[in-house]
């Protein structure tokens, strides 16, 4: 009896514990990076990672004052695997929220899965329109940009600086698709016109066929989407055709980010648009660079600024719930009224949960993209389809 009365008393004791300081502090919140680690945005995934745990490292290891736990997938930027590497984060880790990914097409089938589970996911790159247009839902958060900004932005400069018919360029798959889009529109604001779009599968990188086709065409310009080790084949193969010195070559800024060192002197001049830059005047980037180059040994990039971000985004999202995850409906409108203090420049979200930023001009010196101006001021995507 007096054994049962001391285990009663010591259960009721850890309860009452448990009860005044809150379970949740207890338990570390588990993230479930999702994020390409081999293939040709690898480099880009481990940016992500990199940025997202130096926020965390700035936090003392804990967002809403919870520690953090890391998952890890590597969704080696494959659209048929997505499903299942989305429920390897969901139902066998348990992970309350998953970062990721990259690529469009996997992104898009990680955003049903999210929504068919009610999961949190923070998407820290992948563009593409659908996941913040007719798939936007309460739970799903993008701390990048949408395909379309970008594209937007270099239509609008590639005509006020002449172009009037341009040949585009890219990998056939959601994010070259829009991003196109979105530089045709921009370009229609100006009179000019896209009179002819290349496309080769993905991860494709033989591109001496369509050079050759570009070369016989004889644009005013070429506007290209590629990223990662896929964009740095392109803009040699670009320089070693000599199309370089006759065509001016536009693009996202992703065709020379995280890329100069590869690139060297074939990516020497080009402009490009972005909703990040070298050489902004901005005290928060000042903090970042130096803080990311104290951690990594070298420079960040866009990529490294988006999981940077995210990790602000979720950390703001946490802090109003003091960790708690179950407060879901606080934690999702603390996230959406959250201004972020970005290195890219502070931004607020959109209805559609998506970054409203600036886009920025750069230019390629030496192994920078050297900030040239503002191109577009406050770009929403205006997220056609969402209904939130
Ligand atoms: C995408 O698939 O949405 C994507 C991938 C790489 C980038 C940008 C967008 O650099």
């Amino acid at each position: 009896m007096n054994r049962v009365r001391s285990t009663i008393a010591c259960c009721v004791t850890a309860m009452l514990f448990a009860a005044s300081t809150g379970v949740q502090a207890q338990n570390k919140i588990k993230v479930g990076f999702m994020l390409p680690y081999t293939g040709t945005y690898a480099a880009l995934g481990t940016a992500i990672e990199n940025g997202f745990r130096l926020y965390v490292q700035e936090q003392g290891g804990k967002l809403g004052g919870r520690e953090i736990d890391y998952y890890k997938v590597d969704d080696e930027s494959e659209p048929s695997k997505a499903v299942d590497n989305t429920n390897k984060l969901i139902k066998r880790d348990n992970v309350d929220v998953v970062v990721g990914t990259v690529h469009s097409g996997v992104v898009m089938a990680m955003a049903k899965v999210a929504k068919d589970t009610n999961t949190l996911l923070v998407i820290p790159n992948a563009g593409a329109r659908a996941v913040t247009g007719p798939m936007c839902a309460p739970n799903i958060f993008r701390a990048s940009f949408s395909n379309w900004q970008p594209g937007y932005a270099m239509g609008k400069v590639a005509g006020e600086r002449g172009a009037k018919k341009v040949v585009t360029i890219t990998w056939k798959y959601a994010a070259g698709d829009e991003s196109v889009e979105g530089f045709r529109d921009g370009l229609k604001t100006t009179g000019g016109e896209v009179v002819k779009e290349l496309t080769l599968p993905f991860p494709n990188v033989e591109f001496q066929a369509l050079l050759t086709e570009i070369a016989a065409s004889k644009p005013d310009a070429v506007y290209a989407f590629f990223a990662g080790g896929g964009a740095v084949k392109f803009v040699k193969d670009y320089a070693a055709a000599g199309l370089n010195k006759t065509i001016p070559l536009y693009g996202p800024g992703f065709l020379t980010d995280g890329t100069l060192e590869a690139q060297g002197a074939a990516a020497q001049g080009l402009l490009t648009t972005l909703h990040y830059a070298d050489g902004l005047d901005i005290a928060k980037d000042k903090a970042f660079r130096s803080a990311y180059n104290a951690a990594y040994k070298m420079q960040p990039d866009v990529y490294a600024v988006q999981g940077y971000d995210s990790a602000q985004l979720l950390g703001a999202g946490l802090a109003a719930v003091k960790g708690d995850t179950a407060k879901r409906n606080e934690l999702v409108a603390a996230m959406e009224k959250a201004k972020i203090d970005s290195p890219r420049g502070t931004f607020t979200l959109s209805k559609s949960h998506e970054p409203v930023q600036d886009m920025y001009l750069r230019k390629v010196e030496g192994m920078q993209n050297k900030y040239v101006s503002v191109a577009v001021k406050g770009l929403a995507d205006p997220s056609p389809g969402c209904k939130m």
